[in-house]
């Protein structure tokens, strides 16, 4: 690509272009995330940006605060976007009330049109298209059937659940508010309404050997999720878990048993009928999460409430991680400088994540350059070494690819 003075704006045009090819009446379509940062305990693993142990009189200042970032973004974007996403994400967001939840969808709704890419010709709405993905992360110690009634009829149309693993050894050690009966219990009431669930599932846990792990994933099929994310545990600074391993108080299965569990996950899975479609994630055909592929596509999305990130018009932003300063009203969106470089790696890095991996057409149509060039010599030692592998006009990871993803994606960062 030829690098002009004005190089980030040549670049943004040519995605714009692509954008504007695939939006139908003018509106592009935008994926919307709002992050609730409530949990009732904080997990032994977890450092997303959540606070426990909150009160209502919080939660509710929180959800006014949201609403009036809504309406605010809805001035903004809402004459350029139509909302066909949704995500609520955390923290905790099934620790809203369907009273608050309401409130914060009758905003979006309001601010946005929202809907598939006929919205603006059917006027559709939250709730009422059923090309629109409405998903709430939920704990299973935090809802009941009631409730995710209530949900749904304000629109709710798709439920992660955070089950993490049904040995109730392990659930301890993670630190978890609920047991595998609970879990069961959660899983088999969404399933009662007809509601398309996500389970999310961990593996590599201090404790938990390959038959555990086996075990859990096949009694969680049993409940015939449409979706099934499966993490491999990151030790994160500042979390307990990351303090117990230093002092050598927590020790973690072999990378070898991490791997056969992966690897044995991807058998099950694909016997059961899941495609494997990222890197950690499978669903039946046709459930594949339609928000978190706008994130490792490179879609238009905004995300809303305080640590959310937000990826519109070439350009990354994000906003505070202080409660106190959200809470006030002082939180700015920082937006980041983004250029040709960082671009093309944040596209390399997310795209790579899937299965499928990028068409190298598509590279080039967004960026007016061709991957090999840009990504030389470090690719064609990666293709050499069986890291990464291409099959008509795609570039993935291989198998053995897929288990070294970070040596994968330093090799690329140093061309
Ligand atoms: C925001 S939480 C999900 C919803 C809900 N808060 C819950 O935990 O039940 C998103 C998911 O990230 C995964 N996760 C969180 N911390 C992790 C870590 N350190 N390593 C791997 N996966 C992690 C868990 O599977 C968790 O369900
Ligand atoms: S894993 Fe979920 S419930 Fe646990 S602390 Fe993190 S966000 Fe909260």
């Amino acid at each position: 690509m030829t690098t002009t003075s004005n190089g980030v704006i040549e670049l943004t045009k040519h995605r714009e272009d692509y954008l504007a090819e695939h939006a139908v009446s003018g509106l592009k379509a935008l994926g919307f995330y709002l992050h609730i940062p409530f949990c009732v305990r904080k997990c032994n693993y977890c450092d997303f940006v959540s606070f426990p142990g909150q009160g209502q009189d919080i939660i509710d200042s929180y959800v006014d605060r949201l609403c009036g970032d809504i309406g605010a973004a809805g001035k903004q974007y809402g004459k350029d976007y139509h909302v066909d996403t949704f995500f609520l994400g955390g923290g905790t967001p099934s620790l809203l009330t369907p009273a608050q939840l309401g409130r914060v969808l009758k905003a979006v709704n309001e601010a946005f049109l929202c809907g598939c890419e006929f919205a603006a010709q059917c006027g559709a709405g939250l709730g009422k298209c059923d090309g629109l993905e409405v998903t709430l992360e939920s704990n299973p110690g935090t809802f009941d059937k009631d409730k995710l009634r209530e949900y749904i009829s304000l629109g709710i149309n798709r439920l992660s659940m955070g089950v993490q693993s049904l040995d109730d050894g392990v659930l301890k050690r993670l630190g978890r508010i609920h047991d595998s009966e609970m879990a069961l219990k959660a899983m088999r009431t969404a399933k009662a309404l007809d509601l398309n669930y996500n389970v999310d599932l961990m593996l590599g846990i201090p404790g938990q050997t390959l038959a555990i792990w086996e075990d859990t994933l096949k009694r969680v099929l049993a409940e015939e999720p449409k979706h099934v994310s499966f993490y491999s545990l990151q030790l994160e600074m500042g979390t307990p878990f990351y303090r117990d391993f230093k002092d050598g108080r927590l020790t973690l299965p072999e990378w070898s048993e991490n791997r056969a569990m992966y690897h044995r996950t991807l058998e099950i899975l694909r016997e059961a009928g899941y495609k494997h479609y990222e890197i950690s994630n499978a669903a039946l055909p046709g459930y594949e999460c339609k928000h978190n592929l706008k994130y490792w596509t490179m879609q238009d999305y905004l995300g809303l409430g305080m640590a959310a990130h937000s990826f519109l018009g070439g350009r990354r932003c994000f906003t505070t991680s202080d409660l106190k300063e959200y809470l006030a009203g002082h939180a700015v969106p920082e937006w980041e400088e983004t250029d040709e470089y960082s671009l093309k790696t944040d596209f390399v890095f997310t795209e790579l994540r899937l299965i499928d991996g990028f068409s190298k057409q598509t590279y080039q149509t967004m960026f007016g350059s061709d991957f090999e060039d840009d990504f030389a010599p470090a690719y064609q030692k990666l293709l050499k070494e069986g890291l990464m592998e291409e099959q008509n006009g795609f570039v993935r990871l291989t198998a053995s690819g897929l288990d070294q993803t970070n040596p994968v994606m330093e090799a690329l960062l140093n061309v």
